[in-house]
Parts: structure tokens; C-alpha cells; sequence
């Protein structure tokens, strides 16, 4: 079992420190992953719509509340997806999500992407570009937040956040209308520590989840749970690698969201470790030879013809975000 962890938001509801991922889970897989997950103790799942398997969710849920638990000690975040961006599409999309899932809540909804595109589907093909996505470039995040603002009067959603947003993105939003995210649920793991980020979100009081801990890509590099260096630190603790990374997470005060659709990873992925200063070092130092970041838009296929974080990768992009 886990420690049980939760961390109170700034909006004064508390996150379980480790939760379930969902991207990537395949059609069938999903919904025994969700179902063994909350038997075994987890009480966060991480959900969005775009990941299109949140009906599969909402039928684990179904099986599992309320034999298993109470829909109040479950904390489901999702994602407002990129084409429903316009303020007029936020709440539209919300009860789409709330109908797969099958809840007339959520605990946390996020903005996914700062990135917003045309309404009617969730990607279109730039026609003038071929390769690329089409990008609403009218429409400004401010609005989108400002949308999302009014979900908080609707009772369908506890707290409101944001998903990699860079420092000057949040500072936008806040500046605009005066309320913080909740959460800013980002890609962080000992190849992408994210310092600058981490401490303007501490100093804010907004808290970081993060995304593929585990160093899950989709470009083919080594995932982090098999490097040595964690490896190493696991066989001395009597752990797995993966155990190894959610503590990592763990000590710089993120929650942690591993996705697995294996019984046994799902099982041992919630059997939490402490990690000592020293230990944690150990794994920190991992990221002081390379730096790493696996999801970069521009270099999805299709790409997104946006410029996000400031990476090497992403020197030829053409936009940058809206804010305002
Ligand atoms: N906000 C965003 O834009 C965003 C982006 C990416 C991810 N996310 C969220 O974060 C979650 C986690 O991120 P992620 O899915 O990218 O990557 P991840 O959790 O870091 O890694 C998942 C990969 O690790 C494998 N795995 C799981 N447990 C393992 C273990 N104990 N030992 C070895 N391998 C193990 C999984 O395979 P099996 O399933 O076969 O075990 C899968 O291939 C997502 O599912 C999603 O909910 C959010």
C-alpha cells in the first residue's frame, strides 16, 4: 500500500500523492487497470479525453462505487482537450467528459495543452501545411481560463488547474484574472527536474503533478526504470525501479501519476518507498548529465507548429502561445 499521502491545493481540497495514469492504455486494457488500481488502494486516477478511453473509466468506476468505495474518496482528474479551447466549447466538453466517466463531478479539470485548436474535432490537418496540425492562433488562453473559472459556480468541478504550463504562461493567466491554478501537472522526472518551475510554483502555492514519471516515451530512448543508476538504488532498497521513481517524485513534493495496465506493476507501482537525502542524490545526479524532455509537441506526427518550452528541439516553430 501507499503511505496514504495527500497533499492539501490552494483551493483547499487534498490530492492523493500517487495516482493511476491512463494515457495509452489500450481499448480492453483500461478498465481492469482502473478497477484493480482502486482495489488496490489507489483513490487518484488521472483521465482525460483526449487519451479516448474514458468511457472504459466511467465502466470501472461503475463496478467499483460504491462496493469498493464512495465516489467522495475518489479524486478524478481530466482534461479540457485543445479543440474545445473557445470559451463557448469549456463547459460543452466538460459534460461530455462527465458523461464518460459516468460522475457528475470532478475533482480537478485541467487545461491540457496552452495550446488551443480549432473547434468540431479534436485534431484537424493544416491543409496549408502538410505534416502539421491546424492551430487556433485567436484564441488566448486568458479566455479559456476565464472560462474555466466558471466552472467552479457550476458544482462539476472541486478545482481547477493547468497541464504544461510554463512559468510564463501561469503568470499570464494570474495576472489576467487574479486566480491561481490549483495544479500544473507537467513531464517530471530526474531527466527533466524542472527547478525553475518547481520553485515559482512552490513560492505560488500551486501544486505540480508529475507525468511521465517513470520516463515513459514515444520516441524510442530508454525509459528510466531501466537505468542503472536507479537500478542500483532499488536492488539495495529491495525495490522496484519503478517504486524507485514515484519516491523521487515523492521527496520533491509532487504527486505522482505511473500508468500501468499490468496487475502486478499496478500493485507494486502503489507500494510506496522513502527515499534518504543520499539515495535521492543518487537519482537526482541521473539528470545533471542529461536533460530530457520526451513530450514535445513539435515533434509529435502530426506536428504542433508551437514553440512550448524553450528546447532545442522546438527552435524552428513558428508560434508562440497566445496568453493574452
Ligand atoms: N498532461 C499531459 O500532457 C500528460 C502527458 C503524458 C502523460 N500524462 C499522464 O501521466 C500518466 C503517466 O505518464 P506516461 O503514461 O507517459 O508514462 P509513465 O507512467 O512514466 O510510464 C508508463 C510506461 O511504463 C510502463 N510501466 C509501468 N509500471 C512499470 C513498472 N513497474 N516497471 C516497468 N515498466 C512499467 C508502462 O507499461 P505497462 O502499462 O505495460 O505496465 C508504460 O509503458 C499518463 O498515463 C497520463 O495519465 C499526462
Amino acid at each position: 500500500m501507499s503511505l496514504g499521502k495527500t497533499v492539501t491545493l490552494n483551493s483547499g481540497k487534498t490530492i492523493p500523492q500517487i495516482g493511476l495514469g491512463t494515457w495509452l492504455s489500450q481499448p480492453n486494457e483500461v478498465e481492469h487497470a482502473v478497477e484493480w488500481a482502486i482495489e488496490a488502494g489507489y483513490r487518484h486516477i488521472d483521465c482525460a479525453i483526449i487519451y479516448q478511453n474514458q468511457h472504459e473509466v466511467g465502466a470501472a468506476l461503475k463496478k467499483v462505487i460504491p462496493s469498493v468505495v464512495k465516489r467522495e474518496d475518489l479524486f478524478i482528474t481530466s482534461k479540457l482537450w485543445n479543440s474545445s479551447h473557445q470559451p463557448d466549447q469549456v463547459e460543452r466538453e466538460l459534460d461530455e467528459t462527465l458523461a464518460q466517466l459516468g460522475t457528475d463531478y470532478l475533482d480537478l479539470y485541467l487545461v491540457h495543452w496552452p495550446v488551443a485548436f480549432p473547434p468540431g474535432a479534436l485534431f484537424l490537418p493544416d491543409e496549408s501545411k502538410p505534416g502539421y496540425l491546424k492551430l487556433d492562433t485567436e484564441t488566448p488562453l486568458v479566455d479559456t481560463w476565464r472560462a474555466m473559472i466558471k466552472l467552479l459556480d457550476t458544482g462539476k468541478v472541486r478545482s481547477i488547474g493547468v497541464s504544461n504550463h510554463s512559468v510564463e504562461h501561469i503568470k499570464g493567466i494570474i495576472a489576467a484574472t487574479g486566480v491561481k491554478p490549483a495544479v500544473n501537472q507537467v513531464e517530471a522526472h530526474p531527466l527533466l527536474p524542472q527547478d525553475a518551475l518547481v520553485e515559482y510554483c512552490k513560492a505560488e502555492g500551486i501544486h505540480l503533478t508529475a507525468y511521465s514519471p517513470l520516463g515513459n516515451n514515444l520516441v524510442g530512448k530508454t525509459k528510466l526504470v531501466d537505468y542503472p543508476e536507479v537500478a542500483e538504488v532499488a536492488k539495495r532498497l529491495g525495490a522496484t525501479t519503478a517504486q524507485v521513481l514515484v519516491a523521487y517524485g515523492v521527496y520533491r513534493g509532487y504527486s505522482v501519476i505511473p500508468k500501468s495496465v499490468q496487475k502486478e506493476r499496478i500493485i507494486a507501482n502503489f507500494q510506496q518507498i522513502e527515499l534518504s537525502k543520499e539515495d535521492y542524490e543518487k537519482i537526482a545526479e541521473i539528470g545533471h548529465k542529461a536533460h530530457t524532455r520526451f513530450n514535445i509537441p513539435l515533434t509529435y506526427v502530426p506536428h504542433w507548429d508551437v514553440n512550448l518550452f524553450g528546447e532545442e528541439e522546438e527552435k524552428g516553430a513558428t508560434h508562440t502561445v497566445k496568453i493574452l
